[in-house]
This record gives structure tokens, C-alpha cells and sequence, in this order.
């Protein structure tokens, strides 16, 4: 699959693909990656043999410019140059932090990805969102650059702790009911084998969600229409994820930021009764949460600090029906009456 843009940028994407394969894209460069200790220990033996290690801390809170500073020094003792090739191989925390630095260090250098989580998989690694957080505000410094490949080696989620694979799979979720009635259908008969890690469900499901993302992203890169359906779930889920200091993973929060969008949209009268059960109940099936502790007017004040608020207003991401959304710009205070008794 390729991600080809309006100005000729291409981003290869292979499912399937190893991480051994990433020297087939260095040539004659030599490689730097970008990992976290976790993934180190699960997957070093793998790396190209030569390719120089930089070790990322993990979790949310280390998503930050002090650690983009230090991988940067690290670059630079190990001699990385505008030549080099820097390869991000982990999950949408390790994702995220090399498409930044990889677009900063000397001005920007190529890169590319192996995910390891699903997560990271049917999201974080395409669609060039770079960034990290800024004093608990989810992605706040960033900047949209297209890696050169992605490669989606389904097998590496075999060593995935289920709650990580369960919170990967509220994107997977979120890209259904954005676009694909026929994917949420299959998400319900084919749960089971999901969490068994069959590696065709899962390249199946990876298949699908990005061929949606990648239509989306090649018609709006820039997020300036389209791309915000991307963001269903999110805006209240990124509420959650600061709010709750992290207690939820980034996917927890996404899916009950999904529930919340599910029934306020079937209260506007877009989504059936019928289909606001089958959101719930699959919700509830893949393990994630369908309500959080925090009430609804605190998650709608740290939205409206959220970078997506423009002026007094958000635009919100409703379902239409199961397959189909439409973004809709409302005030802050229009959502909160909305979600009186919607939350
Ligand atoms: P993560 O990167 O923290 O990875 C989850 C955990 O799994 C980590 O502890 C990691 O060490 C471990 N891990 C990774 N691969 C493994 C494997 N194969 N086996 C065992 N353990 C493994 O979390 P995540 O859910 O992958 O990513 C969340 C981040 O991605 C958030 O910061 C979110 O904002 C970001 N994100 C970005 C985009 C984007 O478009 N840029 C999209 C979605 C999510
Ligand atoms: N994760 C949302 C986007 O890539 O736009």
C-alpha cells in the first residue's frame, strides 16, 4: 500500500514486512534507531546488523522535548548526519518521537517505522502526526512529515500484553465507524480470534484500517477537513488521558470518548438505538471502557483547552449511523447542554 500526495511525497506501507527489512531501505546509509528498552529486549537480535541503538524511556510522560533533546545527543555521539537513516521500531509513543526528531535533527533526515503494537500499527506509524506532549497536553509540538516506509509486522503482537492489543484496538474501532460498516461487522463476528492473535485476522484488520486512514490523510494531510474524522473518540479521549494522569492508555480513553460520541450522535438523532447497543456492546467486548470517572463538564473544559478548539468552538466528530460520521463545529457551551444527559 502507498500513501501518494498531491505533491508526489510517497510513504510505502508494508504489512507483512520485517524488521530485519529495514536495511532493504537504507541503501548505502547507515541506520539509527529509535527504540524503547522494552522492545529492545524483545526485538534487538532483530535489528540490521551495524544499526546504531538509541534507547527512548517509555510512557506517555516521557513523550516530551527533554527526551527529544537527549535522543538527540545521543544522535550526535553516535554520529548520525543528514545522510543517515533513522528507523523508529515500537510503539505510537517510540512512533511519534522519531518522526519528530528524525524531522528536527539537522534539519530533517529520512525516516521510517516498524510498529509493534497495534496501536501503532492501524494508526500512530501513518499519516506523518509527529509530536510530543507539552506540560500534559497531548501533542501539542509536532509537525505533519511522512515517513519514507512503514513496515506492519503483525507477528511482533504476539508478545503484546493484551490490555495494550485491547487499547489498539478502540482505533481499529474508531476507523469502522468512521468508514466501514463491513469492518465493524467483522470486529463483532471476529473478536475472538483477534484476541487469539490469528495473524490473518489481524493483517486483515491492519489491511483495512489503514487503507481508510490512507485515503483520508492523501485527501487532507493538514487535518483542515476531512482528516478531523480521524479524531472521533479523541477529543474527549485526549480530555480523559490528561485528566486521569494517564490511568487510561491512549486507546482506554479513545474508546470511551467513542461511547460518549456514540450516544450524544444518538441523541442528535443520527444513530439508532439499535446501532448505539452494538457500539457499546463491541466496546465492552474488546475490554474497553464505556464510561470513565470524571464528569462531563470537567473533560469539556480540558477540551476546550485541547489545540483542536478554534475560537470558542470544536469540532465534534458524530457518528452517522454505523460506517459514516460528519464533523459538526460546536461551542463549548452547546456541547455541554447537549451532553446533559447524553453523558
Ligand atoms: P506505547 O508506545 O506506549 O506502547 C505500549 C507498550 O507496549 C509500551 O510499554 C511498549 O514498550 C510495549 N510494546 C511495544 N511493542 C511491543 C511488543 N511487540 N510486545 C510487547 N510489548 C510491546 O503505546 P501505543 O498504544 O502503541 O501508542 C500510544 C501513543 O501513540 C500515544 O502517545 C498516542 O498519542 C500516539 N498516537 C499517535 C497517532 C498519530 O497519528 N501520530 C495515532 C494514534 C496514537
Ligand atoms: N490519529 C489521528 C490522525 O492521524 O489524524
Amino acid at each position: 500500500m502507498t500513501i501518494a500526495l498531491p505533491d508526489g511525497r510517497r510513504s510505502e506501507i508494508a504489512i507483512g514486512g520485517r524488521i530485519r527489512d529495514i536495511g532493504k531501505y537504507a541503501g548505502e546509509k547507515r541506520v539509527f534507531i529509535l527504540t524503547n528498552p522494552e522492545v529492545f529486549e524483545l526485538y534487538g537480535d532483530a535489528f540490521p546488523a551495524g544499526a546504531a541503538v538509541v534507547l527512548l524511556p517509555p510512557g506517555e510522560k516521557n513523550k516530551t522535548l527533554d527526551t527529544v533533546s537527549a535522543a538527540v545527543s545521543r544522535l550526535i555521539e553516535e554520529g548520525a548526519d543528514r545522510e543517515s537513516l533513522i528507523a523508529g521500531v515500537g510503539g505510537g509513543i517510540v512512533c511519534d518521537m522519531t518522526g519528530f526528531i528524525a524531522s528536527i535533527y539537522m534539519r530533517g533526515v529520512r525516516f521510517g517505522f516498524v510498529p509493534t503494537t497495534l496501536m501503532a500499527q492501524v494508526d500512530a506509524s501513518v499519516g506523518g502526526k509527529n509530536g510530543v506532549n507539552h506540560e500534559g497536553y497531548k501533542n501539542m509540538i509536532g509537525v505533519f512529515n511522512q515517513p519514507d516506509f512503514v513496515l506492519c509486522d503483525t507477528e511482533t503482537l504476539r508478545t503484546l500484553p493484551e490490555r495494550e492489543l485491547k487499547s489498539g484496538l478502540a482505533e481499529v474501532v474508531k476507523s469502522a465507524l468512521i468508514a466501514d460498516a463491513a469492518l465493524f461487522e467483522y470486529l463483532e463476528n471476529r473478536l475472538g480470534d483477534i484476541l487469539e492473535r490469528s495473524k490473518e485476522v489481524l493483517d486483515f484488520i491492519v489491511e483495512r484500517s489503514l487503507r481508510i486512514k490512507a485515503k483520508i490523510v492523501e485527501a487532507d494531510e493538514r487535518e483542515a477537513g476531512e482528516r478531523r474524522k480521524l479524531n472521533l473518540g479523541h477529543t474527549l479521549g485526549h480530555a480523559i488521558e490528561k485528566l486521569s494522569d494517564n490511568a487510561f492508555l491512549h486507546g482506554e480513553a479513545v474508546g470511551a470518548g467513542l461511547a460518549l460520541a456514540a450516544r450524544l450522535s444518538n441523541r442528535l438523532g443520527l444513530l439508532a438505538d439499535g446501532e448505539l447497543s452494538r457500539i457499546l456492546r463491541l466496546l465492552t467486548a474488546a475490554g474497553l471502557p464505556v464510561a470513565v470517572p470524571i464528569e462531563i463538564a470537567l473533560l469539556l473544559e480540558a477540551a476546550e483547552k485541547d489545540k483542536k478548539k478554534q475560537g470558542d468552538s470544536l469540532h465534534f466528530v458524530l457518528n452517522k449511523g454505523i460506517g459514516d460520521s460528519i464533523v459538526k463545529k460546536m461551542s463549548c457551551g452547546e456541547l455541554r447542554a447537549l451532553f446533559g444527559d447524553a453523558g
